[in-house]
């Protein structure tokens, strides 16, 4: 008993990891399924991190072609860049499109997700349990950043460069398709918490929790229907999903069950229909039982479902949503406004100078 006990209490913290936990237990907004009787004992359904929702983000100090006279040749550096990764791989430009969103969600778009651990910061967002062994497209931004910076020194953000690369992975993904207007004029971050990663919605969260999350931002129940629709592209580990087989299309599960063959951490495509189009597809998926994670498939519940039938059926219904939604993800702003240009997008400019 007691050596089952201890393996639990062990089993638990790894779950957790050190950030989910402080003082107080944050449930971690979705990310964490424990056992049940814990799941009682430590996380009573909608216990955890609170969040009041939040007016729109307004967007203030942006404009469209911010850099057209200080650095004219910005946004093609950084199109270019998102053109050659996307080539080679279109994963990346998915990887990109989720780099915006997780940046702009934690601190308000800062490039604070792009921060790694250094002495300086310790424990950065890219150590978050939604972002660990799982953010990817850093280099392009890197990329972007060191040819930007030799064309003009000191001028462009690393949060827009990854707004203008998620936009840009979108248009390619898309095949032209889908053009998000984005302004640019976005500050970097100093700061940078794994902690703070608990604002992100988690793949175990229902209709109620996902709402939430996305209010808490400054969005609707809608636009939360709408940005869903990212998972079209891409891809996700078998743990947060294999506990749903049995839920899912028996057809589709039994596909992903070959794929996942019990390594909770083997990769699947999101959509196994158009897998590297930016498409509606997603919301014939979610109507069809094809979709991985408990948060895509309840959006076919009765507060969300007359949107899913919307984007599914209406030629460019959804597109024209994205397009709005992604340009508004980019206007959120953090509670501390960004500081700096930084130089190198991955560390905070004149350590130990603040
Ligand atoms: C609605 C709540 C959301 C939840 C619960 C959620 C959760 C997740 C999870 C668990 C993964 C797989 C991660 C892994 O296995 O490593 C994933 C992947 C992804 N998500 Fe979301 N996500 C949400 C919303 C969004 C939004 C709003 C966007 C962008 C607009 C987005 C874009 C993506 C993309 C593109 C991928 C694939 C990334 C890649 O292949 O590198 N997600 N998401
Ligand atoms: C972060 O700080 C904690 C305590 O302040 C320390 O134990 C840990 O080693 C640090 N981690 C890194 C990566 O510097
Ligand atoms: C920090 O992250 C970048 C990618 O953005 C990577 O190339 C670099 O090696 C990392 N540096 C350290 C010190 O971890
Ligand atoms: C870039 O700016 C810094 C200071 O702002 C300066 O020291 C450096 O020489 C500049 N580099 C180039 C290539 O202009
Ligand atoms: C992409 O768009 C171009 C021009 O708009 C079109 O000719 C081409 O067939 C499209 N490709 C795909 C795969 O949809
Ligand atoms: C979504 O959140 C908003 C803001 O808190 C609330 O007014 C609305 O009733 C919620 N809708 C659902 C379906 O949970
Ligand atoms: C599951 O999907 C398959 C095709 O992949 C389809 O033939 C079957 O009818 C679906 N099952 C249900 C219950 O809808
Ligand atoms: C989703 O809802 C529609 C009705 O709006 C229904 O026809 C369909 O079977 C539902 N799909 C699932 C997976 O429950």
């Amino acid at each position: 008993m007691a050596t089952k006990l201890a393996a639990l209490v062990v089993l638990v913290a790894f779950l957790a990891g050190p950030a989910a936990c402080e003082g107080t237990y944050i449930c971690f907004n979705g990310w964490l399924r424990l056992p049940s009787i814990l799941d009682k004992l430590l996380c009573p359904r909608g216990s955890g991190t609170r969040r009041e929702p939040v007016p729109s983000p307004s967007g203030s100090g942006l404009s469209y072609g911010y850099y057209s006279t200080s650095c004219p040749s910005a946004e093609k550096i950084v199109k270019e860049a998102v053109k050659k990764a996307v080539d080679e791989n279109p994963g990346i430009g998915a990887g990109l499109v989720r780099l915006f969103f997780h940046d702009c969600f934690v601190r308000g778009c800062d490039a604070s997700v792009l921060l790694n651990t250094t002495n300086s910061n310790n424990e950065t967002e890219r150590e978050g349990l939604p972002n660990m062994n799982s953010l990817r497209g850093f280099e392009v931004i890197d990329e972007a950043k060191t040819a930007i910076e030799a064309a003009c020194n000191n001028t462009v953000s690393c949060a827009d460069i990854v707004a203008f690369a998620a936009r840009d992975a979108s248009y390619f993904l898309s095949n032209g398709s889908i053009n998000i207007p984005m302004p640019g004029g976005r500050y970097d971050g100093r700061e940078s918490f794994a902690s703070e990663t608990d604002q992100l919605p988690g793949p175990f969260s229902n209709v109620a929790e996902l709402n939430a999350s996305f209010a808490a931002k400054g969005f609707t129940l809608d636009e939360m229907v709408t940005l869903s629709g990212a998972h079209t592209i891409g891809r996700a580990r078998c743990m947060f999903f294999s506990s749903r087989f049995s839920e899912m299309n028996q057809t589709y599960a039994a596909n992903l069950r070959a794929e996942c063959s019990n390594n909770g951490d083997t990769n699947v495509n999101q959509d196994s229909v158009t897998s590297n189009v930016l498409d509606k597809q997603y919301y014939q998926n979610v109507i069809d039982n094809k979709v991985l994670f408990t948060s895509d498939a309840v959006l076919n519940s009765t507060e969300t479902r007359t949107q899913v039938i919307d984007n599914a059926d209406k030629p460019g219904e959804w597109e024209r949503k994205f397009e709005k939604a992604m340009e508004k993800m980019g206007k959120i702003k953090g509670d501390q406004q960004g500081l700096e240009i930084r130089k190198v997008c991955w560390r905070v400019n004149n350590v130990g100078q603040y």
